[in-house]
Formats: C-alpha cells, sequence, structure tokens
C-alpha cells in the first residue's frame, strides 16, 4: 500500500465511522484493504494503480460495466442543461414512457432515487388503497434499510427470530410498533403462507416478493400461485425487481415468468451506476400518486431529486442499450458461464454444492441438500462460502459474499480471472489445511 492510500485510509478512519459506508451483518467491513478511484468496463483502479476485476458492480447496478460511453455522453449532455430542474422533467417522460412499453404490470411509473425510496412507496401505496396495515414478506428478503421492512432479513440474526409469522427487526433502533404491522412467511413455501394469509385476510394490504430472493430462485409454481392467492383476495401483489430489473430480462423477471404483478419497484441496474429507483404499476394503484385523484385521494410523495434529469437520462440510454441485440445473451452467456465453471471446480475438490440464480445473477451454496428458502440456504456451509468471500481480494477481484453479477463488458478473459481466482483459493486453502479444518468443523 502506498503512502497516498494510507494516508486515505487513516482519515476516513477518522472522519467516517468505522471508514466504511455500510453496517450490516453478519459479515461487519473491516477497515479497508485498497481504496478504488475509477472504474472502466469491468474493471476498477485503486489508488495504489492495482486494476482489479469488479463482480460486485455497485451492488449489481452497474449492468453495463464502470463509465459507459453512451451513458456518460448523454449525461454530460444534460448537465449542461441542468443537474436539478424541480419538476416533471424531459428524461424522466421518456424513461416513463419506455419503462411502459418494456414492463408488463406498467401503465404509470414514478421515478424515485433508490430502490429503498421506491419500496417506502409501494408499501404506503398499497396500505392507501386497501385501508388495512399488514404487509407479508418472506423471510431472507431484503427491500432496502427503511424501517418498514427491515425484519428477518438476510443481514439479520435467525437463531433470535420469533416463529413465523412474528416479525424481527433486524437493527437496532426500528420501533418495535413497525413489527406488528410485518408478516413472515418462508419463501417458496405456498402452503405456509396461504395460511397466513387466510389468519390474516383482513388486515393484509399487500404482499411483496423478491422474484428471485437474492441468489434464491422461486419455483415456477411459487409465483404463479402467489398471484392466484393475490388475485382471489384482491391483495396487491408488489414484485420488488430491485435486483431482477432489466437484468434478466428487459422486462424484467415479470417477463420471464409469465406473471405480472399489481405494483414492481426498481432501482439498481435501472440507473446503470445513477442513483435512482422507479415504482410502477396498474392504474388502479398508480392513482394514488397522482395528486389531481378523485376527493384529494393520494398519499404524500416528494423528494427534491425525484424524477431528476440526470439520473433519468442515464436510465433512459441504459434501457436503449439493453434493448439492443445481444445484450441479454451476452449477460446470460457470462452467468451460464461461470455457473458450470465454478460447479466445475468445486467438483474438482469434492465439494458438494448446488448452483443457484438466474441469468446473470450467479450464486452458490455448499450443501448436499436443495436450498429453496433462507433457512435452507443458511444451513449450508457458510464457512466455506466466506472462505472464497474473504479471498477474493488477494486475486484482485472486487466482490465477494458468493453473490456475483456481471455487465455486458463482463467476457471470456473476466471469466476465466475469476475462475482462477476461485480455483487458487481452494487450492491454497486445501495446502495449508484451512479447507479439510473449514469441512470437519462443520461436520461437527
Ligand atoms: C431486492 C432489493 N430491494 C431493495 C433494495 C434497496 O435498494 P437501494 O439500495 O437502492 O435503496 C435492494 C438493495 O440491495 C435490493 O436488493
Amino acid at each position: 500500500m502506498n503512502q497516498y492510500t494510507s494516508d486515505l485510509i487513516t482519515k476516513a478512519s477518522k472522519y467516517i465511522p468505522g471508514a466504511s459506508y455500510f453496517t450490516l451483518g453478519p459479515n461487519l467491513p473491516g477497515i479497508p484493504e485498497f481504496i478504488i478511484e475509477k472504474g472502466y468496463g469491468p474493471y476498477v483502479y485503486t489508488t495504489d494503480g492495482v486494476k482489479m476485476l469488479d463482480v460486485t458492480l455497485a451492488h449489481g447496478s452497474l449492468i453495463l460495466g464502470h463509465s459507459n460511453k453512451v451513458i456518460s455522453e448523454a449525461v454530460r449532455k444534460q448537465i449542461a442543461l441542468g443537474t436539478a430542474l424541480t419538476n416533471i422533467t424531459k428524461p424522466a417522460i421518456e424513461l416513463a414512457e419506455l419503462m411502459v412499453e418494456i414492463v408488463p404490470c406498467a401503465d404509470k411509473v414514478r421515478i424515485v432515487n433508490s430502490g429503498t425510496e421506491a419500496s417506502i412507496l409501494a408499501i404506503r401505496l398499497v396500505r392507501a388503497a386497501t385501508g388495512k396495515e399488514k404487509i407479508l414478506k418472506f423471510e431472507g428478503a431484503y427491500h432496502g434499510f427503511a424501517d418498514n421492512l427491515i425484519f428477518n432479513t438476510n443481514y439479520g440474526k435467525p437463531n433470535e427470530w420469533c416463529p413465523y409469522p412474528e416479525a424481527s427487526p433486524d437493527s437496532l433502533g426500528v420501533s418495535l410498533s413497525q413489527a406488528k404491522t410485518v408478516l413472515i412467511a418462508p419463501y417458496n413455501n405456498l402452503e405456509i403462507t396461504s395460511k397466513i394469509i387466510d389468519e390474516n385476510i383482513h388486515d393484509l394490504a399487500g404482499i411483496i416478493v423478491e422474484p428471485v430472493m437474492r441468489g434464491i430462485n422461486s419455483r415456477p409454481e411459487f409465483l404463479k400461485g402467489l398471484k392466484v392467492i393475490c388475485d382471489k383476495y384482491k391483495i396487491p401483489l408488489i414484485f420488488d425487481e430491485v435486483i431482477t430489473g432489466f437484468r434478466v430480462s428487459l422486462g424484467g423477471a415479470q417477463e420471464y415468468f409469465g406473471v405480472t404483478p399489481d405494483l414492481s419497484i426498481y432501482g439498481k441496474s435501472l440507473g446503470a451506476g445513477y442513483p435512482i429507483g422507479a415504482i410502477v404499476g396498474k392504474d388502479s394503484l398508480m392513482k394514488y400518486l397522482d395528486p389531481s385523484s378523485e376527493n384529494g385521494n393520494h398519499i404524500f410523495s416528494i423528494g427534491s431529486f425525484h424524477s431528476n434529469p440526470l439520473c433519468s437520462t442515464a436510465a433512459l440510454y441504459c434501457l436503449k442499450e439493453l434493448k439492443k441485440n445481444g445484450s441479454y445473451e451476452k449477460l446470460n452467456n457470462y452467468g451460464d458461464g461461470l455457473r458450470s465453471g465454478l460447479s466445475q471446480i468445486f467438483e474438482q475438490y469434492e465439494l458438494p454444492h448446488v448452483m443457484t440464480g438466474l441469468g446473470s445473477i450467479i450464486e452458490f451454496f455448499f450443501t448436499s441438500g436443495a436450498v429453496t428458502d433462507y433457512k435452507s440456504s443458511i444451513c449450508s456451509n457458510l464457512a466455506l462460502k466466506d472462505l472464497i468471500g474473504s479471498n477474493m481480494y488477494k486475486f484482485k477481484v472486487v466482490g465477494g459474499g458468493g453473490r456475483y453479477t456481471c455487465s455486458i463488458m463482463h467476457g471470456e478473459k473476466e471469466l476465466d480471472w475469476m475462475l482462477s481466482a476461485v480455483s487458487s483459493t481452494l487450492d491454497n486453502a486445501r495446502s495449508t489445511g484451512v479447507l479439510n479444518r473449514i469441512i470437519e468443523g462443520s461436520m461437527n
């Protein structure tokens, strides 16, 4: 580490709590090992001048890679016209038009600044529309850091959680009164979910679900079954497409699975690296965001940067780029290549595993069983997964944890880089005896 980087990290520790931009468990970040200065395509460059492969991509946001020329050029032109125009802006209008064309459930669109904001609005909206209060979410799902849904996420402490359907907060400072408005069900389990719905039907305002939960795939019958139940009882169904949106296909998971929800929320990939979120849905619900709605029947919703022209421009051009032929072929080829390459390596080391995820959302678990929900995912060998995640940076890969992603700039070279990083990690762990200790530890 050069002096410049070491000084920056010292300064970060002095002025920023923990020199970190986040606090969530169970793998809390330590003091940074490097500082990223710039990014181009699939790579980032540290202040030490080291080139690293990026497989985190701003938590899955940079679907076109870093510093995409088309996006940068369009945003540069918009900067010359103004960066915040305090109104519905031309780029936001054009973006909304394109999203309505692309997304099956979208009659109308509201542009906000993050997935968390979109999630807050979606929940408020279904409560307003139904006059009910409870929201059903799935165990292990994350819908943003707001107080209303930060319960039983994949960042919590499952051994301290209450039984279904009671919600347990994942953060200090969350009001326990909020927990009473949230119901928790196991993912992919229609039987228990239906029972919880039946028992709470008079209070249930909506159901929010990730069509692929983090890296766990939904069973084909699960989303379809949820939709049938929601239609039967007139419960609004919200898809959280912050991860799947514009990544698994242009029309998102709802297009891919052929299940159309009532509302859907977006973030991440939509903005190609610019801070954006969106809530889209059917007129019957989106009218609650219309200030001219009958009898003032609308919810409170405003943000200083909503409908922002810069972020909307980035999103508009991102969708136009993704619409071009070959985008999804590239994303999926890389995803499938990584999934099968990793699987071959794990087989070589005789590590029982399952590969999950969809297209360019790539996930794996070390287990001989199936992974269908959060509880089965944490019964896998997490220490082994952490071993891989925590060693990636030694092989100049940014991104650990196990859920990998890619951009349209990731190709053969990046695939080889990634596979060799994982294989070298396991090789080192085997020769030092660490691998055996972790495997034996999991058997005790
Ligand atoms: C499925 C899902 N929903 C919502 C969010 C929150 O989005 P943001 O980080 O933009 O607030 C995230 C973020 O990781 C997410 O993965």
